[in-house]
């Protein structure tokens, strides 16, 4: 089957220095699309953008700083003239019990993995409106299912779960796709200090989730998806023997 092609779209990824943002980027360029990657390390952005082909653009910011959503989408508007794909990747990852979730890390949990979300799509909506473009939320089978010691990311992934279907509603006047995408465990920095090198070795590669997602994002527009529920063929923390 040939693979369907992105020529001329410009997409967004946050997060997209390191893990499941980077490959969905480097997915996307090999389909033909221009990437613009935001995140805060800067080293790290340039070492994606660089082994595009084409190259991308770089973008270093913290997500949920003040104005930051504005600034991303003047600056790829300005660059480009258009915003096609917006993939919501940046986001961060701490198991903690209830009696640990205090008020700083609750807020910092929902103020990347979801407020930020909210406020960059409102940003961009109106480009992506004249694109007729689409929205990626990477959410996490968390919003799903309840694993231990996760109360803030859970809530966090199940509230960006809930918006992509509103998102959905709102966007098919616009001609707005909004892709819910759930992913397993996944090896990716997210899980350095907590899961060790054999579970790891367990997980997806980030490689083959950014392939999926890139080409949902190019699917036939005809078809829309639920939330895309993504996991290794079995539990990388529980083995046979
Ligand atoms: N790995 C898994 O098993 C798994 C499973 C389900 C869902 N997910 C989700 O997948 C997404 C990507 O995670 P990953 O596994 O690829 O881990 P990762 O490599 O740690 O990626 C997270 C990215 O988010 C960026 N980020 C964090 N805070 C940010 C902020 N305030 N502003 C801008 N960028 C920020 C990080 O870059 P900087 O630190 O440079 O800012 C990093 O590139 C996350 O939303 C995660 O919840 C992961």
């Amino acid at each position: 089957m040939s693979e369907k092609r992105l020529d001329g779209a410009v997409a967004l990824v946050t997060g997209g220095g390191s893990g499941i943002g980077a490959a969905v980027a480097e997915s996307l360029a090999k389909r033909g699309a221009q990437l613009v990657l935001a995140g805060r390390r800067e080293d790290r952005l340039h070492a994606i953008t660089n082994s595009l082909q084409p190259s991308g653009v770089a973008l270093p910011v913290d997500v949920t700083a003040p104005g930051a959503p504005g600034q991303i989408v003047d600056e790829i508007i300005g660059r480009f003239g258009r915003l096609d794909v917006v993939v919501h990747a940046a986001g961060i990852f701490e198991k903690r019990p209830i009696t640990e979730t205090d008020e700083a890390f609750w807020h910092r949990t929902l103020d990347v993995n979801l407020s930020a979300v909210v406020a960059l799509t409102r940003s961009a909506w109106g480009r992506l409106a004249e694109s007729a473009g689409q929205i990626v939320l990477i959410s996490s089978v968390a919003a799903l299912q309840g694993f231990a010691e996760n109360t803030a990311y859970a809530a966090s992934k199940g509230g960006l779960n809930a918006i992509g279907e509103v998102l959905r509603e709102e966007g098919r006047a616009e001609g707005i796709r909004v892709l819910t995408i759930c992913p397993a465990q996944t090896d990716t920095e997210l899980w350095d200090g907590s899961a060790p090198p054999d579970v790891r070795s367990r997980m997806m590669q980030a490689s083959g989730v950014g392939d999926v997602v890139a080409s949902l994002i190019a699917s036939d527009r005809s078809i829309d998806f639920a939330p895309v529920i993504l996991r290794p063929p079995s539990n990388p923390w529980v083995t046979d023997g």
